[in-house]
């Protein structure tokens, strides 16, 4: 029997999806999708960690995550710091959900998992695997592409997108040698 509240209807579940978000992939998206598919609610949870030094500030991940999630109100935008065990339990969340994209992801995981678990027995690690097409996508590799005038649209939301143009300068560049060249052509 699922769990129910004093009421006698059935207690909505929550999963917690924890991570830096810096900045946040269709990688990401994929497995929030999968996540929406099994529980009632997602709550994207963004770590606060001050010894690391992010492209985005929290305040605009939580901005580009809101704007992403806008017309799905099953997906909530969270910040939390301190143990992650902590702030799912708070919340009344009893699943984490993590994402992984290959082998080289499990060693870290399933150590995280298993400490979270010694942590706090009561709440689940869920895994959860993106489509292919997404297993070689990070956070890091986004910027390091974009950076150096690669194409990211299919990889990041549109607000990403447009979000590391305005963070590296209007135009990366590739856009910038591609204008120019363009320019050339027209004259
Ligand atoms: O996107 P990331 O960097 O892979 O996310 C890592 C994250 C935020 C899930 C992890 O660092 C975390 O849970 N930090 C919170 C601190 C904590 O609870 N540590 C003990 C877990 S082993």
């Amino acid at each position: 029997m699922p769990p129910r509240n004093r009421e006698g209807q059935r207690k909505r579940s929550l999963a917690v999806f924890p991570g830096s978000f810096d900045p946040i992939t269709n990688g990401h998206l994929d497995i929030i999708g999968r996540g929406l598919s099994v529980f009632d609610q997602v709550t994207i949870a963004i770590l606060v960690n001050p010894e690391k030094h992010p492209l985005f500030t929290v305040e605009e991940r939580l901005d580009i995550i809101r704007e992403t999630y806008r017309r799905e109100h099953r997906v909530r935008v969270d910040t939390f710091s301190g143990l992650l065990v902590d702030y799912a339990e708070r919340v009344g969340a009893s699943v984490i959900v993590r994402g992984l994209r290959a082998i080289s992801d499990f060693e870290f995981e399933f150590q995280m998992a298993l400490m979270n678990r010694r942590l706090n027995p009561r709440i689940e690690t869920v895994f959860m695997m993106p489509a292919e097409s997404y297993s070689y996508l990070s956070s890091r590799l986004v910027k390091e592409v974009f950076q150096l005038g690669g194409k990211v649209r299919d990889l990041v939301p549109a607000v990403v997108e447009r979000r590391l143009r305005v963070k590296y300068g209007s135009a990366p560049p590739s856009s910038l040698t591609h204008r120019r060249r363009a320019r050339g052509r027209r004259t």
